[in-house]
Parts: structure tokens; sequence; C-alpha cells
């Protein structure tokens, strides 16, 4: 049985919640509280705010809570403010005005001392740009966080070596950094952001330095690693396969605000605008639909207590060549085949149970498509979607699955839509900005922040 790669896909409301951004701005330039203040610079383009008022809108009024042990991933085009958005978390950059909650503790209410305590203990961050001591081993780069909270040398080393265990750089410890590829020196800034044991981790581009292959490794490490760990996760990122891929949950970003928050089956199937259809049509639809989404109700269910004339009927009235046996309380028991049913007409068999195929493909509703895939290869018959007790809820056609791979938009897409976008040139505005691996314009200035 095939189940979602996410882990964690079903989001409960009532969750508790982590961290917590409340209508969060952040003005850079010479008094920014003068674009707050100013109910139309409020609202007006970040291209006019800059040449009226001389500041840069990185962050305007933005709002989203991230639930405790959930991958939530920030995505955007460079320069939509997903870097300053995890830096003002823990106020790596200060924002100018809204609030931040981490486990409901006010953010910024706290004293430097209150943020130092937070910045180590809760939360653990990883830059793009690795950020590692180039003059201090493996181990010192790792042990670092601990030695600055006082932690005894012995306890210290015992703990990064553990990390370094876990991101499987064992053997590297006194190494230099620069002996190390940027695949292995991501490790480093990984275990290192993971021997403080933060309840947190804040990840800006992590693996985005590193080659494609190297870098779905990391990612399938990473999620490996969280299913270990089962840490609160946000990750930044540019590639839509990546947050497709490791997020729960995706908030896609543009000038600075978030404009639709949702899991990856959501923003693919209903993106909110011509922007986010734009950032998701690559996406291949197996890779987030699931069986839920994409199941049908059979045209004929049989029951147990059926006779094999009357099912076999029942089959051929509905032109199909098999159908699915379940039990008064929708358990499922198998399926018949109009030739095992046939079959046992002619023995003068009675009962459909001696028809029943017990061996028969099932899944669950959370399952993601991709995952079917092999599974469906080996049968010409559809695959059971069932609930945790058995009971089943509705078919996959291996058709339908083979159509979602070839189809080049997701389902609920019309082409209409899709018109809209080729005729639309405001949708198709800045495409080589969602290049992999830009150049990040505000990773300079603050990165020095993490180390001091
Ligand atoms: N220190 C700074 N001073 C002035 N403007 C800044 C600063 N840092 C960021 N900005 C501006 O804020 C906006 C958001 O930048 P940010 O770095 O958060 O974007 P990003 O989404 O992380 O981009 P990228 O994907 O390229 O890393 C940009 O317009 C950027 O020019
Ligand atoms: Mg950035």
């Amino acid at each position: 049985m095939a189940h979602s790669g996410n882990g964690n896909n079903s989001l409960d409301a009532d969750r508790e919640v982590c961290v917590e951004v409340r209508k969060l701005w952040k003005v850079f330039g010479h008094e920014p509280d003068r674009v707050l203040d100013d109910p139309e610079l409020r609202v007006a383009t970040k291209e006019e705010v800059l040449t009226r008022a001389g500041c840069i809108i990185a962050l305007r009024d933005v709002s989203f809570s991230v639930h405790k042990g959930e991958f939530f991933v920030l995505m955007g085009l460079s320069g939509s403010g997903k870097s300053t958005l995890i830096r003002c978390i823990i106020r790596l950059a200060e924002p100018t005005a809204g609030s931040v909650f981490i486990n409901g503790n006010d953010i910024c209410a706290l004293d430097e001392e209150g943020l130092s305590e937070v910045r180590r203990h809760t939360t653990g961050m990883v830059f793009q740009h690795f950020g590692l001591l180039p003059h201090r081993s493996v181990l010192d780069n790792v042990a670092y966080g601990l030695k600055i909270r006082g932690v005894s040398q012995e306890e210290r080393y015992e703990k990064a070596r553990a990390c370094i265990e876990k991101v499987g750089l064992r053997g590297w410890e006194g190494y230099l950094p620069s002996s190390l590829s940027g695949g292995m020196q991501q490790r480093v800034g990984i275990a290192r952001a993971l021997a403080g044991d933060p309840e947190i981790l804040l990840l800006d581009e992590p693996f985005s330095g590193l080659d494609p292959l190297i870098r779905r490794q990391m990612q399938d490490e990473l999620l490996e690693l969280q299913v270990e760990i089962q840490k609160t996760i946000l990750f930044v990122t540019h590639d839509l396969h990546e947050a497709l891929k490791v997020g729960d949950r995706i908030a896609i970003m543009r000038d600075g605000e978030i404009i639709q928050t949702g899991t990856p089956e959501d923003v693919v199937i209903n993106p909110s605008d011509s922007y986010v259809r734009q950032f998701v049509q690559d996406a291949s639809p197996t890779k987030v639909l699931t069986a839920r989404t994409v199941m049908e109700q059979p045209p004929v269910l049989l029951y147990s207590w059926q006779g094999p004339k009357a099912a076999l009927q029942t089959i051929r009235d509905a032109n199909i060549d098999s159908a699915f046996v379940v039990t008064r309380k929708a358990r499922i028991l198998g399926q018949v085949t109009v030739e095992g049913l046939v079959a046992l007409i002619r023995k003068r068999g009675t009962f459909l149970k001696d028809a029943l195929d017990p061996d028969i493909l099932t899944c669950h509703a959370d399952s993601i498509l991709d995952d079917l895939v092999p599974l469906v290869a080996s049968t010409r018959y559809p695959v059971a979607v069932i609930d945790e007790d058995n009971r089943f809820l509705g078919e996959v056609y291996v058709s339908t699955i083979i159509a979602n791979m070839i189809q080049e938009q997701g389902p609920g897409e019309d082409v209409e839509t899709s018109e809209e976008v080729q005729d639309n040139p405001a949708v198709l505005e800045g495409p080589e900005d969602t290049e992999e691996n830009e150049k990040t314009p505000g990773d300079g200035p603050s990165e020095g922040a993490e180390q001091a």
C-alpha cells in the first residue's frame, strides 16, 4: 500500500500552533513607519513606495501559523520576501509592525537576553551559504552553538558527534569545512542547527547551492530525519518540486505578501490566481494528487450475500468485467470477475464467496498517485480505496492514473484557464525569475547576523 511521502498531510485545525505570524510588516529604508502610517502607501505597489518614500516593502501584512511538527514551506520568486520573513521570526531582521509568537510567546516583546534564549534553545537556522567557521573543524562547527551556551566540552562534543552521525558525516569530525563538498558542508550546517536540539528548524534555501542529484538525496534524507526528529520546520525554497515533495503545506509569496497557503495538492489543483498557476504549471499531478481526489464510485458494488447469477447479470448490465464485494458494513472482501462468475455458475455454485478473489490491490485515501504507479502496472483492475477499518470508499482506475501522468496541467484546470495564461501577458511576467539557484539579494547583509 502506498502512502503520502510527506508524512503528515491531513491537518487538524485543532492542532497545536507552534509559530504564529500576525499582520507582519517589514519595510526597509528611512522612516519605515511613514509608509505604515500613510493609508495610500500601505496599499501602493512596491515600486510606488520606493519612488515616493524611498522605502522597500519586503513584507506586507503577512499572517500565517505553523503547527507543531509541521513541515511548512515558503515559496516565491526572488525578492518576494521569503528570507526576510524567516529572519523576522527570530528578529534577525526586526519587524516594522505586527507580531510573531512562538509557542504563544510574543517574540517582539523580548529583550536581548530573552531573544538569545529563543535563538539558542528553541530555534536552529540553516543558511543557504553554509555560514560555517572556516578555521574550525567539522566537530567544532557543529558544537559551536553549544559552546556559546556554556555546555562543557565533553558534553558538547558528545552531542555534536551524535548530530554528525545523524547527517551521515561520521569520520569527518576532524576535517575543516574547506575539505568537504558543498553537500557535505550543508550537512554540517544541518548538524549544527540540530545540535542544540531546537524545537523549530528555520531552513533558508538549504539545498539550492547543490547539484540536482545531491539535492534530491538531501531532500530524501531530510524527510527521513524528520520522521525521526519530528521538528517544526520552516523551509524556504525557489523550487516547486522540492516544495511539493517536502512540504505538508506551502505558502506562496509575491511582493511581500502570502497569496496562497495550502497542501501541495491544494496549490496544484486549485491555484488561487494566475501567479500561483504560473508557479505550479510544471507540477506533475501524480506527485501531489491523492487517491481521495481521483477516486470514483463504482457502477456496481456487490454484497457478499448476493447469488452469482444476479451478480453476473449486474456486472454485465454495467458493461464492466469485475466488481468489488463488500460486507453489510462496507468492509471490503475482494472482487469477482465475469470469468470467475461464469466458471462458478457452470459448476453450479451458489455462493458468491466461492468466486471471490481476496487478493486485490488496495490503497488508503491519502495515498499519492505517483506511489500507486508501480502497484497498478501489474493489473488491469481498479484499485480499491479503503479506510483504516478496511471499509470501501471508492475505486481508482489505472487509466485515471495514467491520464494524470501524461496530463500537463492539473485536473480542475479547464482549457479556458490555460488560454487565459497564454493570452494574458501579465500572467507570464517574469518567468525567467523562476529559475532555480537565483542570486538571493537579501542573503548578504543579514547572513552575518546568524554568526553574531
Ligand atoms: N537589508 C536589506 N535592505 C534593503 N532591502 C532589503 C534588505 N533585505 C532584503 N531587502 C529587500 O526586501 C525584499 C525581499 O527580499 P528577500 O531577501 O526577503 O527576498 P527572497 O524572497 O528571500 O529572495 P531570494 O529568493 O532571492 O532569496 C527585496 O525587495 C529585497 O530587495
Ligand atoms: Mg532569500
